[in-house]
């Protein structure tokens, strides 16, 4: 093949696999953008705080006997942590959690901490362990538990204590 052939055949190549996804890649992307357009119009940003009374302290007594059973042989009693298992309280939570919502938090422990069948799935165990992390946190316990569902763990965030407070 001669040199111009051969960049003949290459410059075809190159144009037939940029024109000719095109049209797919286009309307794939358009229906995604609206997808996420309306999502987002949906879903307004985080509403509510850590610092708004987000469980209740029964869910966090109970949460107290789940992290006994299934985290405190790694990050402790006073959940400090050691070793590799991190601290779950005081400025390394807030480091590590601080502008993300609760379900990153509740998501983490419910998918990386699966060593326990019973806490693979989103269940109540999960919320009840996250509520006792919070009451650890000196966050304070409200009228409503902690819920399971996704969208409403989305809006709220995890915030360091307000000044206020
Ligand atoms: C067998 C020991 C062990 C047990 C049991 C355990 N953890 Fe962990 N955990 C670790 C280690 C090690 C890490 C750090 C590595 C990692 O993120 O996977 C970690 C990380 C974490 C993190 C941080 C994840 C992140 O993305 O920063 C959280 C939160 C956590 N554990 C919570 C829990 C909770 C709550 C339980 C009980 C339901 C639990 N862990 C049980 C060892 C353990």
């Amino acid at each position: 093949m001669t040199r111009t052939a051969w960049l003949t055949k290459t410059t075809l190549i190159v144009v037939a696999l940029i024109v000719l996804p095109g049209p797919g890649i286009a309307s794939a992307r358009n229906p995604a953008r609206r997808w996420t357009s309306a999502t987002a119009a949906q879903e307004p940003g985080p509403q509510r705080t850590v610092w708004d009374g987000v469980y209740t302290d029964q869910q966090a007594q109970r949460g107290a006997r789940a992290y006994q059973q299934h985290c405190s042989r790694c990050h402790r009693e006073d959940l400090k942590g050691e070793a590799k298992a991190p601290s779950l309280v005081g400025a390394p939570f807030f480091d590590r959690w601080s502008n993300l919502s609760v379900h990153d938090l509740f998501f983490a422990i419910q998918i990386t901490m699966s060593h326990s069948h019973e806490l693979f799935a989103p269940s109540e165990k999960v919320a009840d362990v996250v509520s006792f992390v919070f009451r650890a946190n000196k966050m304070p316990a409200g009228a409503d538990e902690l819920p399971v569902d996704e969208a409403k763990l989305r809006q709220i965030l995890i915030t360091g204590k307000p000044a206020t407070q």
